[in-house]
């Protein structure tokens, strides 16, 4: 799949549930409310839909929310991608998760033959994670990172730079990191959704967030790519691989490999767009066919780029459209 700037489609994003048991202030508001069940894809349907990228040529899905661990029967699902991995026609099956289910779903994903998941927790402090997450134990999320490297998982931690929330919590996290031989990545916070946290008090740009490290350790640039938007450096001294995600002050949007389905049916043909072709009509009245012509459509409408910079700068430009939605 091309799209209309030659860049190469293969991986996609699944958005399993919007729903999520944590509330995290950059992600959706406290009261939010959610899809009806009647409207969600179907695991037959989502497979259904699978089938058709991978002929098209997606290579890599990750699994996203909300948070996709809270889905009912999400094994399910789990267990039909992980055939695909294991008879080749997908080469990486992956998860974003916020932890809190990992210990009762870690042999669960090792045995479909994920190899290596992103957690989200932006601090390591039990106040100030349940204060960031509204409610989140970080105990609950520690044991469920225990149990997923004991089942032989790769672990990225997902950490979003919040001012004035977790700039203290960098240098702790990273030590944390590095002392277990995880990933981290830091992600600036992108101004998408109406109604939530203060966007313009709470941005930090990472050159700034990651000051601190940088003052303490020599950070070298590395060849590494992972499936996203990261750029990787080396922490000389600390043993850290460190990813860099500046949607805001470094714009990456000419790598795009992605798109993202949404748990309605929708593809959405970038985060920062409402751009999206409407996949379950055609799926539950139409014929493949018309599911691919739907496609060749959505390659067609996938911008250039986001504009998250503007939008930060002018509230009345955001699109009211949640995290949660689209899994990030
Ligand atoms: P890997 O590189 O495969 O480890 O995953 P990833 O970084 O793509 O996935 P993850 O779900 O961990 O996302 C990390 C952050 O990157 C989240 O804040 C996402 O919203 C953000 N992100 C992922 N893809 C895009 C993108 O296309 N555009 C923008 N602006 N942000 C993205
Ligand atoms: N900006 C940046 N990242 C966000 N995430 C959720 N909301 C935002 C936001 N507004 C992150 C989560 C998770 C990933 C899927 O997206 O922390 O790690
Ligand atoms: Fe849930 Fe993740 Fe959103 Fe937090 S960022 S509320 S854990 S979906």
């Amino acid at each position: 799949m091309i799209d209309g700037f030659g860049r190469n489609i293969d991986y996609l994003r699944i958005s399993v549930t919007d729903r999520c048991n944590f509330r995290c202030t950059y992600c959706m508001p406290e009261k939010q409310s959610f899809l009806p069940h009647i409207d969600l894809l179907t695991y037959d349907e989502i497979m259904t839909l699978v089938e058709r990228f991978v002929q098209h040529g997606i290579r890599k899905i990750r699994l996203t929310g909300g948070e996709p661990l809270v889905r009912r029967d999400i094994g399910i699902l789990i267990a039909a991608l992980g055939a695909h991995v294991q008879q080749g026609t997908l080469e990486e099956l992956t998860l974003t998760t916020n932890g809190s289910r990992l210990a009762e779903f870690a042999p669960l994903l090792a045995s479909a033959g994920v190899k290596r998941i992103n957690v989200s927790m932006d601090t390591l402090d039990a106040a100030n994670f349940r204060n960031i997450s509204r409610g989140g134990n970080i105990d609950t999320v520690l044991a469920g990172i225990d149990a997923a490297r004991a089942h032989g998982l790769d672990i990225k931690i997902n950490m979003v730079a919040l001012k004035g929330e977790n700039e203290d919590a960098l240098l702790p996290m990273a030590s944390y990191c590095a002392e277990h031989g995880f990933d981290l990545t830091l992600i600036e916070t992108m101004p998408l959704g109406s109604g939530v946290a203060e966007r313009e008090q709470n941005y930090i740009s990472l050159d700034s967030f990651a000051a601190p490290l940088r003052a303490r350790y020599n950070l070298h640039p590395l060849a590494h790519k992972s499936a996203g938007p990261a750029r990787y450096w080396q922490v000389e001294g600390l043993g850290l691989r460190l990813g860099l995600i500046t949607p805001m002050s470094h714009n990456f949007c000419d790598q795009c490999n992605r798109i993202r389905l949404t748990t309605d049916g929708k593809i959405y043909m970038c985060l920062g767009s409402e751009l999206h072709v409407d996949l379950r009509k055609a799926l539950r009245e139409g014929s493949p066919q018309d599911v691919d012509h739907l496609l060749k459509t959505a390659l067609r409408l996938k911008p250039q780029r986001h504009d998250f910079e503007a939008q930060l700068a002018k509230p009345e430009l955001r699109l009211a459209r949640h995290m949660n939605a689209t899994g990030g």
